[in-house]
């Protein structure tokens, strides 16, 4: 099921065909050049220490290195679309690849190379004669981890379920972890999430129900830092998982600037930040929930973004009314506030105060009687005005014990997932929209009706990424899991890939397929449309501490493609070799 050549205005490339290669494969006439693969320097100043391809690099090097599994990524201009800073997310670690030796021998030293690993990397790269490189050092280079010091800010600070024995006035709080999707403000700043935060963190035997509700577990989610790093042991420190969770706001072109957890945007397993403007200059923030069954949100600023950059709206998203998404089975939709006092959001219910509303974010949620979805992950919004967001699929869906269809979420046992768009009665500040399903992912030779989707064009399987280009152009990219990957419903589909979508006419052209084992996640460009930023996050997965540690290589050895090299996530750089615009 592919098409070539002749399509609408906006896509102007000959699609690539499905494939199993650990390569990553472009169109005809393109080239990809990578960059800044896991382990390489930031370009701090001072030592710089190259990676080691036996992964013995220390904690110590790790925290001037880029870190493991590259996803949001963002290029801010500085001389237009010749050098810019990035600023690019590092989701997790896989501590199979992390270390020469796997998790044998855990210790403290590990705990600390992969809490280094985490977080975010801002770069400066410069591109001379069509090829781009980082530049080191560069006086912007940073590396943000899980131990940088981050500030709360807004209606939560200094919540007493926010307070800490190291930090008993509920403000400080050390780095940012699971950084997912990005989003970028009018204002210049990047905005990083942090989603499955509470797989870092160990509980006890007994669980509070605030705790179950957030999937608190003991013995965490296979991180292990609990063992070495009391913070992340919740036993010890109930409410420090409270203090992950945030959407997080920081400022790339000012180094020593502290990066904010946003508070009135709302607690969440949160993908990404999405930011649209109102006819009366307002941020709304767009934001998914990745988890099965959670919810979508939207943040509303109480003020009108003003001129002056990062300085001048220092606080413009510690002020604002944050919604909860209902879709109704008519095509219509409501946006629910979640403000204290209101309907249920009450003492009586559980939630003392505005800033208890914003941290219990998913009961509060629960009570407005918000739409349950199929793990909303990135936001993107068109030129039309058009909100897209990918549900990238919930095999849970219709299972025992478990929600059953809706409107938004018709299919039971989803396995391929789809892309929902809604546009808002009047302005993006409006609380009714209208809402249909853009396209419903699928492979149409299987038997299966929910498996079958509606794809006009090239077939493809659990969006998740999603950025629309200058041009308008909406990018799809997907996330299949590697367990799930080529086999029942996902037998037809090769290794992850990536899509432009003409939002006009509905098809998906396939633009690029990546390594074995990998996701395709984060795309980003410069102002000219000659140059993409696209990141293969996990290349080679399965390597992690289940598999052989001594062994870690078997499914990939991209970008080098040294004889038992490691596999290393990495951005690539794709360009027409014409020097042309991408995607034409
Ligand atoms: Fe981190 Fe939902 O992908
Ligand atoms: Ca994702
Ligand atoms: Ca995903
Ligand atoms: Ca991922």
């Amino acid at each position: 099921a592919t098409t070539s050549g002749a399509g609408g205005a906006l896509l102007g490339f000959k699609s690539v065909a499905i494939s199993t290669a650990d390569t990553v494969t472009v169109p005809e006439g393109y080239t990809v050049q990578v960059i800044a693969p896991w382990g390489d320097p930031v370009g701090l100043s001072g030592e710089n220490t190259a990676f080691k391809d036996d992964a013995s690099n220390t904690a110590a090097h790790q925290e001037t290195q880029f870190g493991m599994n590259h996803d949001g990524i963002h290029y801010f201009a500085q001389e237009g679309s010749k050098s810019g800073l990035i600023a690019m997310n590092h989701e997790y670690t896989d501590h199979g690849l992390l270390f020469a030796d796997g998790t044998d021998n855990w210790n403290l030293e590990k705990v600390r190379k992969s809490q280094a690993a985490h977080g975010v990397s801002i770069f400066e790269v410069e591109e001379k004669g069509g090829k781009w490189a980082v530049v080191t050092p560069s006086p912007w280079a940073r590396r943000i981890t899980a131990n940088t010091r981050t500030e709360l800010s807004g209606p939560a600070v200094g919540h007493a379920l926010l307070k800490t024995a190291a930090d008993p006035a509920g403000r400080v709080v050390l780095g940012t972890i699971n950084n997912c999707a990005s989003g970028i403000t009018p204002w210049g700043t990047y905005l990083t999430s942090e989603e499955n935060f509470i797989n870092y963190f160990s509980g006890g035997d007994s669980l509070s129900e605030h705790e179950k509700r957030w999937g608190l577990r003991k013995g965490g989610g296979g991180y292990n830092w609990h063992q070495h790093d009391a913070r992340f042991d919740a036993t010890k420190n109930p409410n420090e998982p409270n203090r992950f969770g945030w959407i997080v706001e920081i400022d790339p072109m000012n180094p020593s600037s502290t990066p904010m957890k946003r508070t009135a945007m709302g607690r969440a397993a949160h993908e990404g930040a999405t930011v649209a403007v109102t006819k009366d200059k307002r941020a709304v923030v767009y934001m998914g929930e990745d988890s099965r069954f959670e919810y979508i949100y939207k943040f509303v600023s109480r003020d009108a973004i003003k001129e002056g950059g990062a300085t001048a709206n220092a606080t413009l998203l510690d002020h604002g009314t944050l919604y909860v998404a209902k879709f109704n089975a008519d095509g219509k939709g409501q946006w629910i506030a979640l403000t204290h006092g209101q309907g249920p959001l009450t003492a009586a219910n559980g939630f003392a105060d505005q800033g208890e509303v914003l941290i219990k974010a998913r009961q509060a949620s629960d009570l407005l009687g918000a739409t349950k979805m199929d793990r909303p992950e990135w936001i993107a919004v068109d030129k039309q005005g058009w909100v897209y967001t990918t549900l990238t699929n919930n095999s849970n869906r219709g299972a025992d014990k478990q929600p059953g269809v809706d409107a938004a979420n018709p299919r039971v046992n989803n396995t391929q997932g789809n892309i929902i768009r809604w546009k808002e009665d009047g302005d993006f500040s409006g609380t009714t929209f209208a809402w249909n399903h853009f396209i419903m992912a699928g492979d149409p030779s299987l038997e299966r009706a929910e498996a079958k989707g509606s794809i006009k064009g090239d077939m493809f399987s659990c969006p998740d990424g999603l950025w629309v280009d200058g041009r308008g152009v909406l990018w799809i990219q997907c996330d299949m899991s590697t367990s799930a990957m080529g086999k029942g419903d996902l037998k037809n589909f090769g290794n992850n890939m990536m899509l432009a979508a003409d939002v006009n006419t509905g098809e998906a052209r396939r633009f690029l397929v990546g390594p074995a084992g990998c996701e395709i996640t984060g795309a980003t460009g410069t102002p000219d449309g000659k140059t993409m930023f696209v990141n293969i996050q996990h290349p080679g997965e399965p390597a992690n501490e289940t598999s052989d540690p001594k062994n870690p290589r078997a499914v990939s050895n991209w970008p080098e493609k040294k004889a038992n090299g490691r596999p290393r996530s990495a951005t690539v750089v794709i360009r027409k070799a014409d020097g042309g615009i991408i995607g034409t």
